[in-house]
């Protein structure tokens, strides 16, 4: 795919920075029980998707594949401010890995007989967000789960599948202002929204999560995979040429001088370096509408 070749190329022409990414270990896997397992992001402190992400994503969804006692498995974070952040702009990543082998796997992990949770008690944003809306159910911290699609405001759109997931989780309208207001959205707007499926106050929240995980992990193995199969038959899940047209419309745009000069001036000014503009982003970005050349 001839799109995914030049996107990596007009990444690798934006100079590498010392930006942790982690080489590996991206994805720490706890079996707490053989049922019930909890899969961490561990790249703190922004666990930015890069090379490991996809790496420990498509081999942790080999490994539940390929188990026939789990069936929950929790997405957490071991980073204090993020859940999961966007993906890499700044280096490298073979599109091989990234985008072609992207959408095939997240709809295998969609479609196994096993109960997807994200559990978020941070920053989820961009790519980060739209591997959150890809699984099966969110829970968010009330105090701390905040969700943002910041495609827009850069001058892209989301690649990742948020085009395609977002409006099936909170309707037309809803996912129209997420993607165009490209704004941070906190969790008890994001559960009303539907996004989250609930804000639970941050004191309670491991213990909901926990027990919920417990319970679920409780049950026969039969009656969880036919519900799954049944409702995910029923309310569909964005095939892979939905998707397609979203991600090609990210790379295209991407490829335009001032989302290039943009991305170039954010970078300047700390994207995925600095812990202060990743979480002020959605005010910062306000300094830098039109065309440019922006003051930094
Ligand atoms: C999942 O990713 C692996 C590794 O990149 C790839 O070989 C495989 O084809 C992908 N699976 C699907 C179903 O796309
Ligand atoms: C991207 O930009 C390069 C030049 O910088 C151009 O050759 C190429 O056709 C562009 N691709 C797309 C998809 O816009
Ligand atoms: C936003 O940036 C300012 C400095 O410009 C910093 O003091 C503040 O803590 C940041 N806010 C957050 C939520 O990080
Ligand atoms: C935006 O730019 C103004 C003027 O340069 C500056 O004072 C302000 O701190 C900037 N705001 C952010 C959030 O970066």
């Amino acid at each position: 795919m001839h799109l995914l070749l030049l996107l990596s190329s007009f990444c690798a022409i934006i100079q590498a920075v010392a930006v942790s990414t982690c080489d590996t270990n991206f994805i720490v896997t706890t079996k707490v029980t053989p049922s019930y397992w909890r899969a961490t992001f561990s790249c703190p402190p922004l666990n930015i998707q890069g090379l490991s992400f996809f790496q420990d994503y498509y081999a942790l969804i080999d490994k539940i594949e390929a188990d026939s006692e789990v069936k929950v498995v929790v997405f957490d974070s071991s980073a204090p401010d993020f859940w999961l952040d966007p993906f890499d702009v700044l280096n490298t990543v073979p599109p091989e890995l990234s985008w072609d082998s992207y959408w095939g796997n997240v709809t295998r992990l969609a479609n196994l007989p096993v109960l997807t949770v994200a559990a978020i008690r941070g920053i989820t944003s961009g790519g980060g967000a739209e591997i959150a809306a890809s699984l099966d159910i969110r829970f968010g911290s009330k105090e701390k789960a905040i969700v943002s699609q910041p495609e827009v405001s850069i001058g892209v759109v989301p690649g990742g599948g948020g085009l395609d997931l977002l409006p099936r989780l909170v309707g037309r309208a809803r996912a129209l202002e997420m993607v165009i207001g490209s704004d941070d959205m906190d969790a008890e707007t994001a559960a009303h929204y539907g996004w989250l499926n609930r804000a639970i106050p941050d004191a309670q929240f491991e213990s909901f999560v926990d027990k919920f995980a417990r319970r679920v992990a409780g049950w026969d193995h039969e009656g969880i995979a036919a519900a799954k199969k049944i409702i995910n038959a029923q309310s569909g899940f964005p095939t892979v040429n939905e998707w397609k047209e979203g991600f090609t419309a990210f790379a295209t745009n991407f490829n335009r001088t001032v989302v290039q000069n943009r991305v170039a001036a954010f970078k300047k000014a700390g994207l995925q370096t600095d812990l202060d503009f990743e979480k002020n982003m959605s005010e910062i970005v306000l300094n830098y509408t039109g065309p440019g050349p922006w003051n930094v």
